[in-house]
């Protein structure tokens, strides 16, 4: 068995920002399941939002961040993203961080869907996650131990606080353990996310006894380059920001009197106009047709386009919405703390309730570097006692139950608990996932192999995601339910929080 005094899950921006604050002063391990390389924020193209623009003001950006996620946002938290955000991205240039500037040296700043204003900036044009990531990566001590190709398989709960994490090569135990394993994109067959993102810390946290909310908010972004049928990269929304607009194939203009904002408007308005023209027969292209230098402008998109040998210079990419971000996730509060003791969470993992029902664009890498801080100061304030760890109070798994494939679990949720929903649909997922016992699988020690405890917790997840939408019986942000189609007064400002206590047998 191995110590530490902080052990983080996940290797993305804000399990590596957690790490840069403690490492001067704590001994801290990383794990990953995969490697440096894969993760939901290397894959971020747009960049991140903050209010530093002369023009702009902290306040401006708490309102869009609001009105975007339909009113349901943890107010605090949004005031401390914003303002604390403006601080952070600050201290991130003073650390040597360069974001794109123009001819003079003065920042440029993107535009996208739902800012009232141009506030994103971004680096490499379209790479701004994949830098920000690499350049943290350059600046840990090496009091950080980072573990690749090691999964954490469980949490250790002794006493009901954790203590520790059981990976696939071992033991481990630390005063506190975080869970940065940001999202769950990969539970539907579309997807802009990571390959690793199966929400497999949501699952564990959910398992040891944290509790979790908003899991029926699940956001779509309305373009992935679509190619034979298949979704194979995100196409920024800043390049909409940038003039570009979405055609059907027969010429129409998608969003032509659909939203005031038109191709801007939030992303569960645009997805759902262009999952709608799609059911309809129609395919949806993205015309960038008037966007000066875009292979300059966004490199990455260019060469995804090239990859898979879409000619960007004809002026049409082919779309199709994408599961992108989980609004939900391990309840926290603004430091970080879940209500397992000894357990935080950071990231898209977490859910401070900052991003309301509908996370507005490019403010999720703003959260990363936010709230890891915040957790990070939290634990370097803290005294914890180091707890022994006892034998697991789990059950043994001795029942085995028969497993569905990733791909079962995709076809459900896509066509279930999608970007549409209704009663009899979301019934059915219900059922459908409870023919695997789910209280047995949140119960029960995962002595599965790899790839049948990731399918465990994508069964715990898309459950919960499911049995969130089917109580929501109305619309709000990413939640859209065409037998519920309005925001209702009684669903205002509620939480649907959910507990294991609900799986005792
Ligand atoms: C994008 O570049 O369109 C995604 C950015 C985000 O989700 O914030």
């Amino acid at each position: 068995m191995r110590e530490a005094d902080v052990i983080i899950v996940g290797s993305g921006l804000a399990a590596l920002m957690v790490a840069y604050h403690l490492c001067e002063h704590k001994n801290v391990i990383i794990f990953t399941k995969s490697n440096k390389e894969t993760s939901n924020s290397w894959l971020a193209q747009g960049g991140v939002a903050a209010a530093i623009h002369p023009d702009d003001h902290w306040l401006t950006h708490y309102t869009d961040t609001i009105i975007a996620g339909c009113e349901h946002n943890d107010e605090e938290a949004v005031r401390i993203l914003v303002q604390e955000g403006r601080e952070v991205i600050q201290q991130f240039m003073n650390l040597g961080f360069s974001f794109d500037v123009d001819e003079h040296g003065q920042l440029l700043f993107g535009q996208e869907g739902a800012h009232r204003m141009r506030r994103i900036l971004h680096a490499g044009g379209d790479a701004t996650g994949k830098n920000m990531v690499s350049f943290l990566f350059e600046k840990l001590s090496s009091r950080v131990t980072f573990i690749e190709n090691d999964p954490v398989i469980d949490l250790l709960v002794s006493d009901g606080r954790c203590v520790g994490v059981q990976t696939k090569n071992g033991t481990y135990t630390a005063n506190a353990i975080v869970i940065a394993t940001g999202g769950i994109g990969q539970l539907y067959t579309f997807t802009s996310n990571a390959e690793t993102a199966t929400g497999d810390g949501i699952a564990m946290a959910y398992r040891a006894g944290a509790a979790v909310a908003d899991m029926e908010f699940v956001q779509f972004h309305p373009t992935m380059l679509y190619v034979d049928g298949k979704a194979v990269g995100l196409i920024s929304e800043a390049v909409r920001g940038e003039g570009a607009i979405l055609l059907t194939d027969d010429g129409r203009r998608v969003m032509d009197g659909v939203h005031p904002q038109k191709d801007l408007a939030p992303r569960d308005v645009v997805s759902r106009a262009i999952e709608r023209e799609m059911k309809n027969g129609h395919f949806v292209f993205l015309d960038i047709s008037m966007i000066p230098h875009f292979s300059s402008r966004f490199p990455t998109i260019t060469s995804l386009c090239e990859r898979y040998q879409v000619d960007w210079r004809n002026g049409f990419l082919p779309v199709v919405p994408g599961a992108h971000f989980l609004m939900g996730g391990i309840v926290v509060n603004v430091d970080g703390e879940t209500t397992l003791p000894g357990l935080y969470a950071v990231g898209e993992a977490a859910c401070t309730g900052v991003h309301g029902a509908n996370r507005l664009a490019s403010n999720s890498l703003l959260e990363a570097l936010v709230f890891s801080r915040r957790v990070a100061f939290h634990l370097l304030n803290k005294t914890e006692q180091r707890l022994m760890l006892k034998k697991s109070e789990r059950k043994e798994n001795n029942v085995h139950i028969a497993l569905p494939t990733k791909e079962d679990i995709q076809h459900i949720m896509t066509q279930y608990v999608g970007i549409v929903r209704d009663y009899d649909q979301l019934f059915y997922a219900k059922q459908w996932f409870e023919q695997y016992s789910i209280d047995e699988l949140v119960n029960m020690s995962p002595e599965y192999d790899d790839e049948e405890r990731t399918i465990i917790y994508m069964l715990i997840v898309g459950w919960l995601v499911t049995t969130s939408a089917l109580q929501r019986r109305e619309s709000r942000g990413a939640h859209y339910r065409s037998d519920e189609p309005f925001e209702r007064t009684y669903w205002e400002k509620r939480r649907i929080v959910r507990t294991k206590e609900e799986h005792l047998m």
